[in-house]
């Protein structure tokens, strides 16, 4: 018996795992003093003029305002297709306003789903290659991919038209498509530009009653919209005007920081 109490010493002096109180997770999206001026033909566009924004884990977020206050803008430059010419950016606690286009393409496939007004499916690819085309990408095994694909698909109402083109399909067929290929990777953030902007009222219900479900399961949203009722769907909603954030709404629920959300900052950092 001593023995044996001599012989589990040597393993008590470790350092005992203490449970250490979590860490508050990252916010998905911080932006401070995020600015973006377009040159184009005329006069220099200041579409977003000093934005600061914070965007937490399994937040569903609306952005609205009228047409040219700069809301694309935001989005492109939060999920780097465009670069900010001033202020700073972190997505998933990484300061990436620095990174250049390689460093963005990888964050993306990794991170971000992106799904804009039109579709934007490559015509010439089917409805299941289209939605595995970015878990390739990502570096998924084809089977992987498959099985994603299969999963989200089934989920989104699509069982059936693997085989079928983009142009065969009805606008909210397509949308749903684009949500399952910006969402195949499970990205910590989904930015949606109006996602909904090219669809009837069905299409348009379809899409929010999705998203609410991706929504309730801890995805992150930003999302475009001009549709109050697309907007109330949302946990906040951001009033966007003439480049500025001119009003943010916490929508009641209390839905701030979710279990899916927090483990998906994680792995964003990895
Ligand atoms: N690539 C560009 N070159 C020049 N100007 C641009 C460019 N993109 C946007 N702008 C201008 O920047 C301003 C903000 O545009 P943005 O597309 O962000 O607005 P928006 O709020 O999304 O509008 P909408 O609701 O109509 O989509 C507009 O005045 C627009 O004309
Ligand atoms: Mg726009």
């Amino acid at each position: 018996m001593s023995d044996d109490a001599a012989g589990g010493a040597p393993a008590a002096p470790g350092p005992t795992p203490a449970p250490e109180p979590a860490p508050a997770p990252a916010p998905i999206v911080r932006a401070e003093g995020l600015t973006k001026t377009h040159h184009g033909e005329g006069a220099p566009v200041h579409a977003v003029r000093g934005v600061d924004l914070t965007v937490r884990p399994g937040e569903f977020v609306a952005v609205t305002g009228p047409s040219g206050a700069g809301k694309s803008t935001l989005l492109h430059l939060i999920g780097g297709l465009q670069r900010p010419d001033g202020g700073k950016l972190w997505i998933g606690g990484q300061r990436v306003d620095t990174f250049r286009e390689a460093r963005w393409a990888v964050l993306r496939r990794r991170s971000i789903g992106v799904v804009f007004q039109f579709f934007n499916l490559v015509s010439n690819l089917t409805v299941a290659d289209n939605v595995e085309l970015p878990a390739l990408l990502a570096g998924a095994s084809p089977k992987a991919a498959r099985d994603s694909r299969a999963e989200l698909l089934a989920e989104l109402g699509l069982e059936g038209r693997e085989r079928a083109m983009p142009g065969e399909l009805s606008g909210g067929e397509q949308q749903r498509v684009a949500l399952a290929r910006a969402l195949v990777n499970h990205p910590a953030l989904l930015l949606a530009d109006e996602p909904a902007g090219s669809l009837d009222s069905k299409g348009t219900r379809e899409v929010l009653r999705l998203l609410s479900r991706f929504h309730q399961r801890g995805q992150t949203i930003v999302m475009v919209t001009h549709d109050a009722r697309m907007a109330s769907a949302a946990d906040r909603v951001i009033s966007f005007f003439d480049g500025r954030i001119a009003d943010d709404a916490q929508l009641g629920g209390g839905r701030r920081e979710k279990p899916g959300g927090v483990s998906r900052v994680l792995d964003l950092k990895e």
